[in-house]
């Protein structure tokens, strides 16, 4: 399969995916000026609790791990119903659901009300935003009309200003600024325009196929590994697994052995300035395991502070698993299963 014949995105995009793909660093600038209404307290918090579940989800893995290094206060992504027992009056609760439907994150913000913890809602519609009306929350409304997983832009800022908000900025907003101008001069070179040979994101989607793929980060990008692991499953319908370094090299690397390890790809999330302990894992990982395995690939997170590394290396990862979606034969939008589980739970 060729990715650089038009007629394959004509043909097997009908959603035109790649056209929001496109239009993501536009997405992300706008979110920038994404603002609460009413605005938030003033008030640190001890801990802030992040519900969500999914793309939402992890688009509060990736604004945590950018703020990991200067932020004082524990974030914890809470994916389930209700709220752990810390979630308690020192605590902010964050409410972050794109559709503004889910049900887990419902049951968190309602759990929230009944224990009397501070509440914010972050969604472009649905229940939450309803509930966020009538008993007057801080409220981010998020633009409309995208599937949640390709609203990582809206998620991610809107986000990060709510905990600006709180005195938990992950980023000034100059270094929240230069991640969005660095997505702008990534954009053109992950675009359907750009052939394969001088297209990363196509030349990896095609390395990956349809093998089962392991996607390995470090401390810091490891929540990008889980997030490129979800977008290969919900575009590319394509079982992926996730992993972070030094914990696999505990326990998931005796898995590389055999005759299976041939049909399986890995690919390193790599990032700039990382520490060397870290760099020197990933090279005695790839020694050991490369010569058993269906082939290695590394993908940089490059730019100049945390947040543009990980957004980008993210915005790579969309593309990747687009790319894959297509050269499938699978269409990159749709997500009959689970809308089917949800239509089934509602
Ligand atoms: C679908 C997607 C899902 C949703 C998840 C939660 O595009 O990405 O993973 O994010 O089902 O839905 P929201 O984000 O609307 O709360």
């Amino acid at each position: 399969m060729s990715l650089d014949d038009p007629r394959v995105f004509a043909e097997g995009d009908p959603h035109r995916v790649a056209e929001i793909l496109a239009a993501f660093p536009a997405q992300c600038r706008e979110a920038l000026t994404l603002r609460s209404e009413p605005p938030l307290p003033r008030r640190r918090p001890a801990l802030v609790i992040i519900a969500g579940m999914g793309g939402s989800a992890a688009s509060a893995d990736l604004v945590a791990a950018a703020g990991v290094e200067q932020l004082d206060v524990p974030i914890l992504v809470h994916r389930g119903y209700g709220l752990p027992a810390a979630a308690g009056k020192h605590a902010l609760v964050v409410a972050l659901s794109y559709s503004g439907e889910t049900v887990e994150v419902l049951s968190a913000a309602d759990a929230a009300l009944t224990r009397g913890v501070p509440l914010v809602t972050l969604s472009a519609g649905g229940r939450l935003g309803e509930l966020a009306r009538s008993r007057r929350l801080p409220h981010v409304r998020l633009p409309g009309g995208l599937m949640p997983r390709l609203a990582l832009g809206s998620l991610f800022f809107g986000l990060a200003r709510v905990l600006a908000d709180v005195d938990l900025a992950v980023a000034t907003e100059a270094e929240l600024a230069a991640s969005v101008t660095q997505l702008e001069s990534l954009a053109c070179a992950l675009a359907p325009g750009r052939p394969t040979a001088q297209n990363e994101a196509k030349r990896l989607a095609l390395a990956i196929g349809d093998r089962l793929t392991a996607i390995y980060g470090g401390p810091a990008t490891g929540a990008v590994a889980y997030r490129w692991k979800t977008d290969l499953e919900e575009n590319a319908k394509l079982l992926a697994v996730a992993g972070t370094l030094p914990e696999m090299n505990h326990n998931e690397i005796e898995a590389w052995r055999g005759p299976a390890a041939r049909d399986r790809r890995v690919v390193f999330l790599r990032e700039e300035g990382e520490p060397p302990e870290i760099a020197r894992r990933f090279a005695v990982l790839h020694e050991l395991i490369g010569p058993a395995v269906g082939g290695v690939s590394e993908c940089w997170a490059r730019g100049t502070g945390r947040p543009a590394r990980l957004v980008a290396l993210a915005y790579v990862g969309m593309w990747v698993s687009y790319y894959a979606g297509i050269a499938r034969g699978v269409d990159p939008w749709t997500v009959a299963l689970l809308d089917e589980v949800k239509r089934r739970l509602a």
